[in-house]
């Protein structure tokens, strides 16, 4: 029964699709299970980059099994244009993509929600979302009057159901800026015409999964964003709106935990943050700006500049024990290259006084006042190393202290986006656990 996680550990774009890419190999399905196109998973495979939003990383390989999971909110049109853009480059997109009849599906209605909320601020300062109607449709999921599941789409009820909600969304949005009314015909034809399309694709994955996890099937969870984005544990409110540090698989996928034995806990060498939020270790400097050159920092969905830091080992410290992280994957290692020397947070000062665990409240974050050991950089470029024994001295030195501070053994080190850019601690280290 062996269950293997990928959780991103700090507010996402750890370089996850990289990683879960490479792991699809000794996997049979892969799982995508929170979330939705908020996210924006890279895999690079030669000349060809890959961007995925819906579409589990495990798709480049014809024999696994993707399946999303009702624990992933969708929007019909958006995953359609992903699977159209993915089949007209030869990636196989058939019975190898399983889409949950329990997912909810995103209307438009969500994503004016969406744009009409981000301008109003939690805390003074905007939530900054991707604006991909990701929380209204959590936030209708839970208050359950108005949402509306993938399965849905095909009952008799489904145009009346819409003519309904568009009526209350309507009288709501009315205040809000640049409103246009929505029209429940348009709606109802375009969202049959997609459900039509996705129809084989459509059926009870918590079923599939239940059965497969009996069997002993091979499961590779594929977490999306990161877990300081968790909407319980993370950085609140300046979060994503679904459990996105690995407390999230077994009620987003409906796998129990009892078939999760390996969860790797992928980080970037340094730290970024995309919107929003308090990000104590930020560099809005020079350096920041070296790290964003150097790593490309652009949201791969917004294409906004990304904040950029240093690596912090209190929150880090946090998301892997929440996340119950066994083992961890360094990514993005060689961006660090050609910096004199690197800071790691170790603990934060706040009013005075030196905190080591993770505050609970925003406001004590933003006080947080990082306290850095400052440790020696290295000049050589190690794209081109293929073992972590050449890596120079101070890289080495540097992933034992993140090691060590963290507490959990480095399985994994990315020094580049492609595949053969990765150096593996073990022999055995992409083989999930038996
Ligand atoms: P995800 O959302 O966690 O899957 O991460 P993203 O794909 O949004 O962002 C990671 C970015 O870093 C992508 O552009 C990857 O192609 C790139 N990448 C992955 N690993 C490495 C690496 O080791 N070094 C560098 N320089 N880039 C990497
Ligand atoms: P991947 O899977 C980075 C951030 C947004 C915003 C906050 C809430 O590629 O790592 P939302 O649209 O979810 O309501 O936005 O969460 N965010 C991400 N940041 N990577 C992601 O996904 C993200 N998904 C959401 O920028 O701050
Ligand atoms: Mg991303």
């Amino acid at each position: 029964m062996p269950g293997t996680c990928v959780i991103g550990l700090q507010w996402g774009d750890e370089a996850k699709g990289k990683l879960v890419d490479l792991l699809t190999l000794n996997h049979d399905i892969v799982v995508r299970y929170q979330g939705g196109a908020n996210a924006g998973h890279t895999v690079v495979i030669g000349n060809e980059k890959y961007k995925l939003s819906l579409i589990p990383s495990g798709i480049f390989n014809p024999a696994v099994q993707c399946v999303v999971t009702g624990g992933v909110v969708l929007h019909p049109a958006s995953i359609l244009a992903e699977i159209d853009g993915l089949a007209s480059r030869g990636v196989k997109l058939g019975e190898n993509l399983m889409l949950s009849d329990r997912a909810h599906v995103i209307f438009p209605w969500h994503i004016a929600e969406d744009r009409a909320m981000n301008d109003t601020t939690a805390d003074g300062e905007a939530l900054g979302t991707t604006q991909r109607g990701i929380g209204p449709c959590y936030r209708d999921k839970v208050g359950r009057s108005y949402a509306i599941r993938l399965g849905d789409l095909y009952r008799d009820t489904f145009r009346s159901r819409v003519a309904h909600i568009v009526e209350v969304k309507n009288a709501m949005l009315k205040s809000t800026n640049a409103f246009e009314p929505l029209k429940a015909d348009e709606i109802y034809e375009q969202y049959r015409e997609c459900g039509e399309r996705l129809r084989p694709h459509v059926r009870d994955t918590t079923a599939y999964l239940l059965d497969a996890a009996e069997q002993g099937k091979r499961i590779l969870f594929e977490g999306a964003q990161g877990s300081l984005l968790d909407v319980d544990h993370g950085t609140f409110p300046f979060v994503t709106s679904s459990n996105s540090s690995g407390l999230g698989v077994p009620a987003g996928a409906g796998v129990p935990g009892r078939y999760i034995n390996r969860t790797i806990g992928v980080i970037k060498a340094y730290s970024t943050r995309v919107g929003g939020g308090p990000f104590p270790t930020e560099q809005n400097n020079d350096t920041g700006q070296q790290l964003r050159d150097r790593g490309n920092e652009y949201g791969t969905v917004t294409r906004r500049p990304r904040r950029c830091g240093w690596f912090d080992a209190v929150a880090v410290r946090y998301t892997a024990r929440l996340s119950g992280v066994d083992e961890l994957a360094v990514m993005l290692l060689d961006v660090l290259s050609t910096q004199n020397e690197l800071k790691i947070c170790t603990a934060y000062e706040i009013d005075g006084r030196r905190v080591t665990d993770f505050p609970s409240h925003v406001d004590d974050l933003r006080r947080a006042v990082p306290i850095y050991e400052t440790v020696p950089g290295w000049h050589e470029e190690i794209s081109d190393m293929r073992q972590i024994d050449e890596l120079p001295a101070a890289a080495r030195a540097y992933l034992d202290r993140l090691s060590a501070l963290i507490g959990r053994p480095v399985s994994f080190v990315s020094v580049g986006p492609e595949r053969q850019q990765t150096m593996f601690s073990r022999p055995d280290s992409l083989v999930g656990a038996a």
